[in-house]
């Protein structure tokens, strides 16, 4: 199996963090997400841990709330002492409303408003990762108007071109995030920064990219920020105390996945930062990172009713689920792979060939292809594994369908940590 929370029981039917899969979709219904705690808190713990031991003193991971978001994350983010990356007004209200410690909290986002700007310091988020020049003025000026000093990090794209999908690669030059080092402007714009009155200037950010499995996309970064930095201060004198290197760590979706350890890439980043700071003679900021697929993806799975087992003679076979792009949009937006497993029936010879379909008006409305089962029957449970990041968070209700539920499991408890969207849902805001 391809993570250690998933197993199959003595009816052959598939367990997830200790539970029957099979019993889990007949009690809630499906489609349904549900997610292990216990993983949430492990991976967590070993980032925080893996810190604690190679990162200067101060480092600290944040979770990238984007992966997956409601109420109940923010208040685990909070038991386990794990600072929080947020995106938008509603990820910081959500966080909020949870008595989520906002000095903990880091404001992203390529294009902030003044709106958000100004709600973000009501809310007195920690730290604002500033985007642009536009952004740093009006950064300035919201926090001149309330009396503040905001601290801030500025998004650098440091000009690297991971091998992930074009769309989740980031670090790029031609990128819409944050400011080109290459091009110059990034130094430009420190030079404007240091004469800001209302900015406590911390330090520098990038992200280069998601679902990275190698430490060389790091090395590379590492190694272009510590010049950059050297640069920045030989020019302005100005050292930073943070350097965020975002997030992006790989996990697996399928068995040709490699499985990494955090605990070791953190490792191998520390030893790229110290070679880096020799080379450069500038001493380690504070590391930041922002995991945020790699703490939750494979603390999810989704289950799914199958609903017509459709073969076209001499073409080939649809199995049609009760959910699709609409609770997980990623086959649609990436090609993204995924293991896909017949809950009720794990154990059985699979020999039968299907692409997995949603039920959207959408030809393009496809979990996965070229899947092999067991040759499913009507009303039997799917489950496609490691749906725990940018699952229920970048779904949708197209085709007014609703959202389904995400159930929670730990070692004591099961529970509804979101609820399932409802028909009246669905036209809440209709006048
Ligand atoms: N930090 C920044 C600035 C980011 O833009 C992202 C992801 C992260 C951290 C977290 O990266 P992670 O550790 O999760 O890879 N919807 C796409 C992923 C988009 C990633 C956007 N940024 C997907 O489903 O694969």
């Amino acid at each position: 199996m391809i993570c250690d929370n998933l197993s199959i029981n003595e009816k052959g039917h598939l367990v997830f963090a200790g539970r029957d899969t099979v019993d889990l979709a007949q009690k809630y219904g499906t489609p349904l997400y549900v997610m292990d705690e216990n993983k949430i808190r492990e991976h967590m713990r070993e980032y925080k841990a893996a810190f604690e031991k190679y990162f200067p003193e101060g480092s600290c991971p944040e979770y990238a709330s984007k992966a997956f978001s409601c109420k109940q994350i923010y208040r685990i983010a909070a038991e386990e002492k794990m600072n929080i990356d947020v995106v938008s007004c509603g990820e910081i209200y959500t966080a909020m409303s949870t008595g989520y410690p906002m000095e903990n909290c880091f404001f992203h986002g390529n294009n902030k408003t003044d709106e958000d700007i100004e709600f973000a310091m009501e809310a007195k988020v920690g730290c604002i990762v500033a985007d642009s020049e536009e952004e740093l003025f009006a950064i300035n000026q919201i926090a001149k108007q309330k009396g503040i000093t905001q601290k801030i990090l500025l998004r650098v794209t440091p000009g690297i071109d991971t091998h992930t999908h074009q769309k989740i690669s980031t670090g790029n030059v031609d990128s819409k995030f944050g400011i080109a080092i290459d091009t110059n402007q990034a130094k430009e714009t420190v030079g404007k920064i240091l004469k800001l009155q209302n900015i406590d200037f911390a330090g520098f950010h990038c992200h280069i990219g998601s679902q990275i499995f190698e430490s060389g996309p790091f090395d590379l970064a590492s190694e272009l920020m510590f010049r950059f930095i050297k640069d920045i201060k030989d020019t302005y004198g100005y050292t930073p105390r943070v350097l965020n290197l975002g997030g992006g760590f790989g996990v697996r979706y399928i068995d040709s996945d490699p499985k990494i350890s955090f605990a070791e890439k953190i490792a191998e980043i520390a030893k790229i930062l110290e070679k880096q700071s020799k080379a450069f003679g500038i001493e380690i900021p504070k590391i930041a990172m922002e995991p945020g697929r790699s703490i939750v993806a494979d603390a999810g799975l989704t289950l799914y009713s199958v609903g017509s087992v459709k073969e076209i003679t001499g073409y080939k076979n649809y199995v049609s689920i009760d959910g699709g792009m609409t609770d997980n949009p990623r086959y649609t937006l990436y090609e993204s792979p995924y293991t896909v497993i017949l809950a009720t029936r794990a154990n059985d010879e699979k020999d039968f060939c299907a692409t997995i379909a949603g039920r959207c008006c959408e030809e393009g409305d496809v979990i996965q292809e070229n899947v092999m089962l067991p040759k499913p029957k009507r009303n039997e449970i799917l489950a496609v594994l490691t749906t725990g990041a940018y699952n229920y968070s970048m779904a949708s209700n197209y085709n007014r369908v609703p959202r389904p539920p995400v159930i929670m499991l730990n070692d004591k408890d099961e529970y509804i940590a979101v609820k399932r969207e409802t028909l009246e849902d669905i036209c809440a805001l209709d006048i």
